[in-house]
């Protein structure tokens, strides 16, 4: 898909479809009345009719309207004007980007600029309706033995401006938007990929593709025997019952002042969580190919930035294995001792995923971070708490908690930030060695956080629990490429802000 900005009245563009608002009542958007003019008053008839009332998220296609230079002119409800938010436009663009594919059209100019979203301004509008037309057009059909054929032949959308003022500041939003939407795709793509094709080596080769085609980022691969000597016995705890080969992958990108400490994103990079000794059900194993969606977002937000070419140094760091069951696999109540030099008993193996990030989190210091944000499918009590909406939020520094907070509501894939407090620690006490790693069913998300907590006192960190939001389930399966949004906006954010 490609996207451009036009500047221009909307009866003399030239396309297979014009997307213009109506308001509930029949109040129409600035574009709509400059065609409604032109067409002399040919949509205000239909309206009067009643065959569009402009309820929020319906659409009407016209064909031929009189005096206009498109083929089509589709009406799209926007509700009454007052009620019209930030849910409310994505539902109404969604509408809109289905009802132009249904047609035949090859290119559409949608005129969004004048809708007045509450508290939101022209280029939100624009970045959530780039990331809508990608989502609406995501297909994963590369593992079918016969790809649908394109069922849409939409390949061009524009963003058509009456007045053509904002042209210039709105290009780089809408460059940044669809470096967003690459990234968010690469998330996607590796999400969806099974087990058996998406292993600890497939995230290793993308990392080193990355590299190849970004001369900005730089990729290293330690293997098993590099992880034994730099101690991390907890993230080797985790493989010991798979066939597959553990990685440990930095990417490195360095677009701001060689000084400027670099922030370290580290995403859980789990490519199958069957649970292993503590062998999980088997209803819905199957989704547990997406306890890798961590590492994917970094993946994703690393090519969204060297995309961006951003001024700021960022590393990414993937602990990467399988999680299996096998003579050879980690038993519950074995000890074991981290690169932190802390001991953990292992009282649950489906608990893994702290285990492999604490080795990484301690790893990540060695690289002088400014910030470490790690991203994880980290607990099932995180969808219990916050459904499939908001990511869980945790951060030792309440300042970058309040920065990721923003940067989530400021490009709509929010987060909600939950308590690390003391309070909850002695919940991991061990017996047997420094901590264990399960904390008990009450409060399953916060004393995971809390194990993380334990190993990264040395720097501003947050934690990011996508378990609930990296991926959907049920008739519309598929990975979602979240949190690669909030991520972006966070480092463009901190990009313009220069720190
Ligand atoms: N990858 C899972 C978390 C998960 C489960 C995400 C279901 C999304 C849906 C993680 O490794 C895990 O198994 N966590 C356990 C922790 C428990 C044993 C303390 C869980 O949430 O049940
Ligand atoms: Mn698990
Ligand atoms: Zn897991």
């Amino acid at each position: 898909m490609e996207f451009s900005i036009k500047p221009g009245s909307p009866d003399k563009q030239r396309s297979g479809c014009i997307v213009v608002g109506v308001f509930e009542g029949g109040k129409l958007s600035a574009a709509a009345q400059a065609l409604d003019k032109a067409a002399k008053h040919y949509l205000s008839d239909i309206i009067a009719r009643g065959d569009m009332s402009g309820k929020a998220a319906t659409t009407l296609l016209l064909h031929n309207v009189p005096n206009t230079q498109s083929e089509r002119v589709l009406l799209l409800g926007l509700g009454k004007g007052t009620e019209f938010d930030a849910k409310r436009f994505l539902e109404a663009i969604r509408a809109a980007l289905r009802a132009v594919q249904a047609t035949g059209a090859r290119d559409a100019v949608l005129y969004l600029n004048e809708i007045p979203v509450a508290q939101r301004d022209n280029s939100w509008c624009m970045t959530q309706a780039v990331l809508a037309a990608h989502e609406t057009t995501y297909r994963f059909d590369r593992l079918k033995s016969k790809p649908e054929k394109n069922i849409h032949g939409l390949n061009k959308i524009q963003f058509g401006l009456i007045d053509g003022k904002q042209a210039a500041s709105l290009k780089t939003v809408l460059a940044q938007a669809e470096a967003i939407a690459q990234g968010m795709k690469l998330a996607k793509d590796l999400g969806n990929l099974p087990g058996n094709i998406c292993t600890p080596s497939y995230l290793a080769a993308q990392a080193q593709t990355l590299a190849k085609t970004h001369k900005s980022i730089k990729t290293t691969v330690l293997e098993e025997k590099d992880m034994h000597k730099l101690g991390m016995g907890s993230l080797l705890s985790v493989t010991r019952g798979s066939h597959e080969p553990a990685k440990l992958i930095t990417l490195e990108y360095r677009g701001g002042n060689k000084k400027q400490k670099p922030i370290v994103l580290v995403g859980k990079g789990i490519t199958f969580d069957s649970g292993g000794i503590s062998l999980k059900p088997g209803a819905d194993m199957d989704e547990m190919k997406y306890d890798m969606c961590g590492a994917a977002s970094v993946l994703g937000t690393l090519q969204a930035v060297a995309e961006m070419g951003l001024p700021v140094n960022v590393v990414g760091i993937i602990p990467t294995c399988e999680n299996m069951p096998s003579g050879t696999a980690t038993k519950p109540g074995d000890v074991v001792t981290s690169m932190s030099g802390q001991t953990i008993e292992i009282l649950n193996t489906d608990a893994e995923g702290r285990l492999i990030l604490c080795d990484a989190l301690t790893f990540a210091g060695k690289f002088e971070p400014d910030t470490v944000v790690d991203i994880a499918t980290l607990t099932g009590a995180c969808v219990i708490a916050l459904g499939h909406v908001a990511s869980g939020l945790f951060s030792n520094q309440d300042g970058l908690a309040r920065e990721l907070l923003a940067a989530g509501e400021q490009v709509h894939d929010r987060a909600w930030q939950l308590p690390l407090w003391d309070d909850y620690q002695s919940l991991l006490d061990s017996n047997f060695a420094d901590m264990q790693n399960i904390g008990g069913r009450a409060g399953g998300t916060i004393t995971a956080a809390c194990f993380l907590s334990r190993f990264t006192k040395d720097y501003r960190w947050a934690h990011l629990d996508i378990a609930g939001t990296a991926w959907k389930s049920g008739k519309e399966k598929g990975a979602t490429g979240r949190p690669v949004p909030l991520l972006a906006q966070y480092l463009i954010n901190r990009a313009q802000s220069g720190k």
